[in-house]
């Protein structure tokens, strides 16, 4: 069993402590955040992962989880250091690295004996060797070494995705350092690439920027779909059947957004220009992400024409269900459009609404769905958490002023919709006929 610190605790570094906790090793996290470290040392949980709360404290007991902010401390029996602290986007798209050379300067004045330092977060290509001279000249009497161990977390199954992962990268130049690393993850049954750091760390973000692709291209193909009457979820489908191609993340919707796409997919494209090339396709990808999010205003418009003090009800806040976590989410971007064309937001989402609150204003918030789509005009499914698939559709629709509902994660039945009463919008859902009798009926009737 090993002695690891692991420096951050956002997502990725709370669910490494955790989980490395959970497979026995002695973990310390530290974060320069007092109010977090003092939280998480009551029990009390700073980010919303479904099963981490039972993790930390479970682990925390046995005395395998400890929290600090004194990198002294963290770091007074370390074998292994891991950097999971932020790496934002910097203004010209590039990553900004002001936090990975914070931590590699103070895990240099900080260690004690030999130390492996692994880089956790998403750091440009060429970032191991940075961290490498920063230690090397800030503290080079102690010895050291480094590796990249890039994450692939999915938020919302981020602990699942680390104690059953598809496989395992590991960067270093030195292959005793791999070596060392590798022997942390022994017990987890899954296949261990090991590699330079470099090809590590452009593993993260071909993978990341492959998948950002995918969305984009199953969002291109939906509006081929609504052009030719066709239902982007059957194409989807039939495309997923394709051992080749398979089912996962070829939903068509208003796009992806998070913490981690919509950075790396920037950053990558930076990476590329930086050298003279030319990404078009990243540029694309990034393109059509942008144009799914305005999509939810063209459909209102195509229905009300203007939506100046229109009432929009909006269903669901974070980037995507069983998470807390608003940033990049589609949902605000929409919400931020809509107020652009005057319309007034009512917003419901079953965790998100703190967190949104402080990045949105001059919206109000509702404790349920129902309560959001009372009296609206309309109503937006911005993200797919199951209760809203649960909904009972009659009395949503008792509810709304409007019987108009436009479904950005194509979550309900086109036909069923209809039958139901509404005006239903899906994204690619075949075409979308503007049955302006129908719309003047019932939005009208409503006013
Ligand atoms: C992602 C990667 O999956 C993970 O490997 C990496 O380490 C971090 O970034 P995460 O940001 O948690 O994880 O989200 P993910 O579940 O991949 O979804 C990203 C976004 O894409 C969400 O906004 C989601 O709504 C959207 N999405 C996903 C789609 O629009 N369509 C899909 O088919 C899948």
């Amino acid at each position: 069993m090993s002695d690891i610190t692991v420096i951050g605790t956002g997502y990725v570094g709370l669910v490494t402590g955790a989980c490395f906790a959970d497979l026995g090793n002695h973990v310390t996290c530290v974060d320069i955040n007092p109010t977090v470290i003092d939280r998480l040392r009551r029990g009390e949980m700073t980010i919303y992962e479904p099963g981490l709360d039972d993790l930390v404290e479970r682990n925390a007991h046995a005395g395998r989880l400890a929290f600090t902010s004194s990198y002294d401390e963290g770091l007074a029996r370390a074998d292994f250091a891991f950097v999971a602290v932020d790496t934002p986007p910097g203004t010209e798209g590039e990553a900004d690295l002001a936090s990975v050379r914070r931590a590699a300067e103070s895990i240099a004045h900080s260690m004690r004996g030999p130390l492996i330092v692994v880089n956790k977060s998403t750091v440009p290509i060429g970032t191991g060797d940075l961290v490498a001279g920063i230690i090397q000249r800030t503290n080079g009497s102690v010895p050291f070494g480094v590796a990249s161990n890039p994450e692939f977390l999915r938020e919302g199954s981020a602990v699942n995705d680390f104690l059953h992962p598809d496989r395992i990268v590991i960067g270093a130049s030195d292959p005793a350092v791999a070596e060392k690393v590798r022997g942390l993850y022994a017990t987890l049954d899954c296949p261990i690439l090991i590699t330079d750091l470099n090809t590590a760390e452009l593993i993260k973000y071909a993978s990341n920027a492959f998948l950002a692709t995918r969305i984009s291209f199953i969002n291109e193909i939906a509006a081929i779909c609504a052009a030719y009457g066709v239902d982007v979820k059957t194409v989807s489908r039939g495309m997923g059947l394709d051992k080749r191609i398979g089912v996962s993340t070829l939903e068509a919707g208003l796009g992806y957004g998070g913490s981690c796409f919509p950075k790396d997919i920037q950053a990558l494209e930076h990476m590329a220009a930086i050298q003279g090339l030319h990404p078009e396709l990243l540029r694309a990808v990034m393109e059509i992400n942008r144009d799914q999010r305005r999509l939810v205003v063209q459909r209102l418009r195509d229905i009300f024409g203007s939506l100046d003090g229109r009432h929009i009800a909006v269903l669901g806040l974070s980037f995507k269900p069983n998470t807390d976590d608003v940033r990049e989410a589609p949902a605000l971007a929409v919400i931020r459009l809509l107020q652009a064309e005057g319309a007034r937001v009512r917003a419901y989402d079953p965790v998100a609404v703190p967190a949104a609150q402080r990045l949105v204003s001059n919206i109000e918030f509702a404790d349920s769905a129902y309560a959001a789509a009372a009296g609206c005009d309309a109503l937006v499914v911005a993200t797919e958490w199951n209760e809203f698939r649960q909904l009972d559709l009659a009395r949503l629709r008792e509810s709304l002023r409007c019987p108009v509902v436009i479904d950005g994660r194509n979550i309900y039945d086109p036909t069923d919709m209809a039958r139901l009463g509404f005006i239903y919008r899906g994204i690619g859902r075949g075409y979308d006929p503007i049955d302006q009798a129908l719309i003047q009926s019932t939005t009208l009737a409503a006013l």
